[in-house]
């Protein structure tokens, strides 16, 4: 039978096997996992905890929540003893509001990383002239930043940020910071000033998890991330928290924030977590930072300015401003070449967030396809010659001439000969490394 819907799934479908996905926050899941997500799960009503429900017909609802929740503890090697875990909440800005309306009271003081230099919106984000989030609108957030010098964190200033503002709660964690985060330092700040530390490790779950970046358990007292990035689940979220704060953690999310539960989500992030312990994932994760490094390198020797020199993780920064480009004329070039990044803020950004001055790049997706060193050079050699080439197209700094130029540079890129000839390469590139089943 005919179905638009379906139609357009089987489209999205073969984009995602022609095109490179470099977003940092996206990934392939698992064959198993497309079962469960799609699965007789999405029916059922679960509000409540496991054996404690408020709807009647959960006794195998009750065993999944709870396979999900040991796998969970096992994936981070926690003892149960220690930490609790809510499965629940139904995306990370979820995760991360539930986990505020536990701890917090509204007025309380929140500190957190600076948007452009890459901390994530969920984190209280506002400006000058508008409280952005809702976040922002209850909690009185302060933001801290990046060194000019080196893009690094710089953990003596955050102390005396905190020891001036005093907050309620110190988050780390964001979306562009290419680099490890010291938790150990932020969870003795958070301690010395009498905060709660909450660590939002949505981006380097994945890496966590196989023990290839730091893990922030010994140190936080909330830890909370996604599960459809480097961990390769469906979208979901996750929150860990230390036991005595277990029952308000709960709390703060049913009643206290959503309804019932997404079963058939959690039974996908059930089975992602398992393959998160298996030594094949581990491997993958040691190959997702050395791919990004690889990229990482290339750059630098092809004079792109990589934010922070470098990167520990899963994602490159790239800053655009010395090939003056910026990150949307960019991106839009690279999709016409099959090369899916985002634009994105920079640290010390003179743009606006709509016309950023970097792209950002991971490497997640593509190394579940299997690729490695090699192919990374080529991708890293076409994402170069494509900035040499859209570099003459100057965006105007004038905004009214502004949308012209949008729709010009995107019909003429359309049929831009060089950019659809990369096109064809990465088409090829892709045949040779077919979405796996498994
Ligand atoms: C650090 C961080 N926290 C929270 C989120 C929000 O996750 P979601 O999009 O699932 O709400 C993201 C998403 O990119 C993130 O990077």
């Amino acid at each position: 039978m005919k179905n638009r819907i379906l139609d357009l799934i089987k489209k999205e479908q073969v984009r995602q096997q022609n095109t490179l996905m470099m977003i940092p926050s996206e990934n392939y899941t698992y064959s198993e996992v497309y079962k469960a997500v799609g699965s007789f799960l999405m029916h059922k009503y679960a509000e409540g905890q496991p054996k404690k429900r408020y709807y009647q017909g959960n006794q195998v609802i009750d065993e999944i929540e709870l396979v999900c929740k040991q796998n969970a503890l096992l994936a981070f090697g926690l003892s149960d003893a220690k930490w609790h875990v809510n499965v629940q909440a139904h995306s990370g800005a979820e995760a991360n509001l539930a986990v505020y309306n536990a701890l917090l009271d509204p007025g309380d003081k929140i500190m957190s990383m600076f948007l452009p230099d890459g901390g994530h919106l969920s984190h209280g984000w506002y400006t000058s002239d508008r409280k952005i989030t809702l976040v922002s609108k209850i909690f009185d957030v302060s933001f801290y930043k990046v060194d000019e010098k080196t893009q690094l964190l710089n953990y003596e200033a955050i102390e005396k940020q905190a020891n001036i503002i005093k907050p309620k709660m110190i988050i780390s964690g964001g979306t562009a910071y290419p680099r490890q985060i010291n938790h150990e330092y932020l969870g003795a700040i958070a301690q010395r000033v009498g905060a709660y530390y909450l660590a939002d490790v949505s981006h380097e779950a994945g890496l966590i998890a196989a023990r290839v970046n730091n893990s922030p358990f010994e140190y936080a007292d909330v830890v909370t991330m996604t599960t459809h990035k480097t961990l390769r689940g469906p979208k979901g979220a996750l929150i860990f928290c230390k036991k005595h704060l277990a029952e308000k953690i709960d709390f703060g999310v049913f009643p206290g924030l959503q309804g019932g539960p997404h079963m058939h989500s959690i039974a996908g992030v059930a089975i992602a977590l398992e393959k998160a312990r298996s030594v094949a994932f581990r491997k993958y994760a040691d190959q997702v930072i050395k791919n990004a490094q690889a990229l990482a390198e290339y750059f630098i020797g092809k004079g792109l300015n990589v934010v922070s020199g470098g990167t520990d993780k899963h994602l490159v920064l790239v800053d655009l401003r010395n090939k003056s480009t910026n990150g949307w004329i960019v991106a839009n070039a690279l999709e016409i070449a099959g090369i899916i990044v985002n634009r994105n803020t920079v640290p010390f950004e003179t743009a606006s967030p709509f016309y950023p001055s970097g792209i950002r790049l991971g490497t997640p997706a593509i190394t579940a396809r299997g690729m490695k060193d090699s192919q990374m050079k080529m991708i890293a050699e076409w994402i170069v010659k494509i900035i040499d080439h859209v570099k003459e197209d100057t965006m105007p700094l004038d905004s009214s001439l502004r949308s012209e130029f949008l729709v010009s540079f995107k019909n003429k890129i359309q049929k831009d000969k060089f950019l659809l000839s990369v096109r064809k390469e990465v088409e090829n590139l892709c045949k040779n490394y077919p979405l796996s089943e498994d």
